[in-house]
């Protein structure tokens, strides 16, 4: 009788450990965790709040912090959305618009949490998120989106974001004007499981 019991224990076990090495992505940890904690802080910020913001998720999260630059910066002018022409206002307009972007994340495959963070242009996320989210593979990753924003809030960003981010799983983002230091850590460590 012991005999069996100690089988079933060993084959419990093998199945066990066979669970987590077929599905690193999603893994099967012994504390029951998905094991995504290798983590990307990247972001777009025209005048510096939502760096300050990313600077925070670095900060309690850890990982690694990757600033999506425009191939062609953004002037004042760029972003004077009072005046209809501005380049921000005319590609926030076009469906199409895929602002080029200035480098690449070198090794990407590394990580597996992106925390996805740039400011609201007219309700949405600007034209460049979607460039830097379709210029990778993100299959299997998860993708925690962030803004700041002058008071919209981050659910009208949320459909392009899906939209861009193929075969990635994109959870509800947030919006992180003026929460303190505390508030985000307690959010980002929510996040890394
Ligand atoms: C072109 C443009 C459009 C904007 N549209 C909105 C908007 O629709 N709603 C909003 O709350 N804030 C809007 N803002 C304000 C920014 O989202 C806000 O100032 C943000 O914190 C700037 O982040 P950054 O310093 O990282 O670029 C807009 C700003 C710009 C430049």
């Amino acid at each position: 009788m012991a005999g069996k019991k100690k089988i079933c224990i060993s084959l419990l076990l093998v199945l066990a450990l066979n669970a987590g090495m077929a599905f690193p992505a999603y893994g099967v940890s012994a504390a029951g965790k998905s094991g995504r904690t290798k983590v990307l802080v990247a972001y777009f910020s025209a005048t510096g709040t939502t760096k300050s913001a990313a600077k925070k998720i670095k900060k309690a999260a850890g990982g690694s912090i990757y600033r999506i630059k425009a191939a062609e910066p953004y002037t004042t002018a760029d972003l004077g959305y009072e005046n209809d022409d501005c380049r921000a206002n005319k590609e926030q307009n076009d469906e199409n618009a895929r602002p080029k972007i200035k480098g690449k994340v070198k090794n990407i495959s590394k990580y597996d949490v992106i925390f996805l963070g740039y400011p609201i242009w007219w309700g949405k996320e600007p034209k460049i998120i979607r460039t830097f989210l379709e210029s990778y593979d993100l299959k299997g990753k998860l993708i925690v989106p962030f803004c700041t924003s002058g008071g919209s809030g981050i659910s009208g960003s949320m459909k392009g974001v899906k939209e861009s981010a193929k075969d990635a799983e994109v959870v509800k983002g947030k919006d992180l004007t003026d929460l303190s230091y505390k508030s985000v850590e307690k959010w980002a460590k929510k996040k890394v499981r």
